[in-house]
């Protein structure tokens, strides 16, 4: 059975390979969420995010789905956080050899991708205005011909 090495807890546990590292974290008391996060995340859907985890060699661990990189880059038009390879979701991760895993990984905001989400979500907001605007003229121009 592969060991994991959790560094910031200073904690070995072994593991049955295929075992989500989420659910091996929970069972061993090692929490991998902060503040708020520990009573609102998703649950082990891989929507939030908020369950991030650094793989220290990039190794042991299953290869990264789909899902992970967008909840792990953000679902907010205000920011996008840069993704290292090595990061992933504990929920989304089954252990496939020994790993050494730190919880808690700092990271930092991608500013150019930030930048053009916003300009993305500043455009898509003006458009939705000015659609707004003539579909409450056409509803007078209707109320008015009544
Ligand atoms: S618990 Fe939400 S992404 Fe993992």
């Amino acid at each position: 059975m592969p060991n994991i090495v959790f560094v910031n807890e200073g904690k070995t546990i072994e593991a049955v390979a295929g075992s989500n590292l989420r659910k091996v974290a929970g069972k061993n008391n090692i929490q991998l969420y902060s503040g708020l996060d520990v009573l609102l995340n998703c649950r082990g859907n891989g929507l939030c995010g908020t369950c991030r985890i650094e793989v220290v060699d990039g190794k042991g661990v299953s290869p990264m789905k789909p899902i992970e990189e967008g909840s792990m880059m953000s679902w907010f038009p205000w920011m996008v956080r840069s993704v290292p390879k090595n990061h992933r979701l504990a929920c989304q991760s089954e252990l496939t050899n020994d790993c050494q895993i730190k919880t808690h990984p700092q990271y930092s905001i991608d500013k150019e991708a930030t930048k053009e989400r916003m300009q993305m979500f500043g455009i898509w907001t003006v458009l939705g205005g000015i659609f707004t605007a003539m579909l409450g003229l056409m509803a007078l121009d209707i109320v008015k011909l009544m």
